[in-house]
């Protein structure tokens, strides 16, 4: 036997790498990935290729979270992600995501739901954060599910049957083998992956991953909203900007060309959906703003400095903004997928 290291789910035996599923089920991977395993102590990059075992890129400290104001934040160099990964968030993804099925009215547009429910097709979920979309998915149709993040905010242990969660960086390519997956779901993760790796390593990795005939469907929602307030404008335009300061500049309305550029993408369909926030929008139009207030709000430990604002003269300004100025200027949010 070569080099053997393993702790209860992956396994590098010989430099070729598996995963252990709950179930009892071992899935190979290709060679040359690699895997990644974090703990509250440490985070290894197992390298197939090498049979190396390194350390992840973390920041100085060696914790792999770091709190900031009470706010649990992940602590990897090499991840481009500013919104925390605690409690308070699972629980803001989750209000999201139902506020998100209610809005567009259903959890996914492909044409897949006869194979769903025929059970035998395999989805992946990108960036699933704390997995409500696979939970309330794998919960109707009895296909299997494949979520990964890099922070491990999804369901360990009490989840279906047919619910796989790894907690991966994409940035280091996807940990599966060819044509895996016959449908691909990414929300919300695109202001979170730089320019350059989006287009050179994501984009080649989820086509990688496709099989023939497969779907990929993005969900994103642009950062200027409709009928901004000049406050809001504002507020958007400095997270663009210090957006664009770490290489991420591309819009949701990018992807479109992107994947025809790729000449392996067929049939791209663009569906735009108006999302009005605050009291005039009723119940839906409140937690939109809501919503929206408690992701500005997360975003304050990068966006407060970045802007030079106190946290107070921040925290008043999102304030003003979702109680007073989104009614006056009937702001509203456009979503794409
Ligand atoms: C805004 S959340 C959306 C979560 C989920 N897709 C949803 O719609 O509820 C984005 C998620 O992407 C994850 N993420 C960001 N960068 C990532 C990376 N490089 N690799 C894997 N996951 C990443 C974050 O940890 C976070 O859970």
């Amino acid at each position: 036997m070569g080099n053997c290291v393993s702790n209860s789910k992956f396994q590098l035996e010989n430099n070729a790498l598996s995963y252990n599923t709950d179930n009892g089920k071992s899935t190979k991977f290709r060679r040359d990935c690699k895997a990644y395993l974090f703990n509250k102590k440490e985070c290894l990059e197992f390298d197939s290729t090498s049979g190396k075992k390194n350390k992840m890129k973390k920041a100085k400290s060696k914790e792999v979270f770091r709190v900031i104001e009470g706010r649990k934040y992940h602590n990897f160099q090499d991840v481009h992600y500013f919104l925390p990964c605690d409690n308070e968030e699972i629980d803001r993804l989750t209000n999201e995501h139902f506020l998100i099925k209610c809005l567009w009215g259903r959890n996914f547009f492909s044409p897949i739901e006869n194979l769903l429910l025929q059970g035998n097709i395999r989805i992946l979920d990108v960036g699933c954060g704390s997995g409500t979309w696979m939970l309330e998915m794998a919960t109707t149709f009895p296909s299997s599910f494949y979520g990964i993040d890099v922070s491990a905010i999804y369901p360990d242990t009490i989840k279906p049957q047919n619910t796989n969660f790894i907690n991966t960086n994409i940035l280091r390519g996807l940990p599966f083998s060819d044509s895996k997956f016959d449908y691909i779901h990414h929300r919300f993760l695109l202001h979170s992956i730089p320019d350059r790796p989006f287009k050179r390593l994501v984009l080649p990795e989820l086509l990688r991953v496709t099989g023939f005939g497969g779907f990929l469907e993005f969900v994103e929602a642009d950062i200027e909203c409709i009928n901004a307030g000049p406050l809001l404008q504002n507020l958007a335009s400095e997270y663009a900007q210090f957006l664009g300061s770490k290489g991420i500049t591309l819009k949701p309305i990018d992807i479109g060309d992107l994947l025809v550029k790729t000449g392996s993408i067929k049939n791209i369909r663009h569906l735009q959906h108006i999302i009005p926030m605050g009291k005039r929008a009723g119940t839906l139009g409140n937690l939109a703003a809501e919503n929206q207030c408690r992701i500005w709000k997360s975003l304050q430990s990068v966006l407060a400095p970045f802007m030079n604002y106190t946290k107070e003269e921040y925290g008043k300004m999102v304030d003003t903004i979702f109680t007073t100025e989104i009614n006056e200027y009937e702001s509203c949010i456009l979503m794409h997928r």
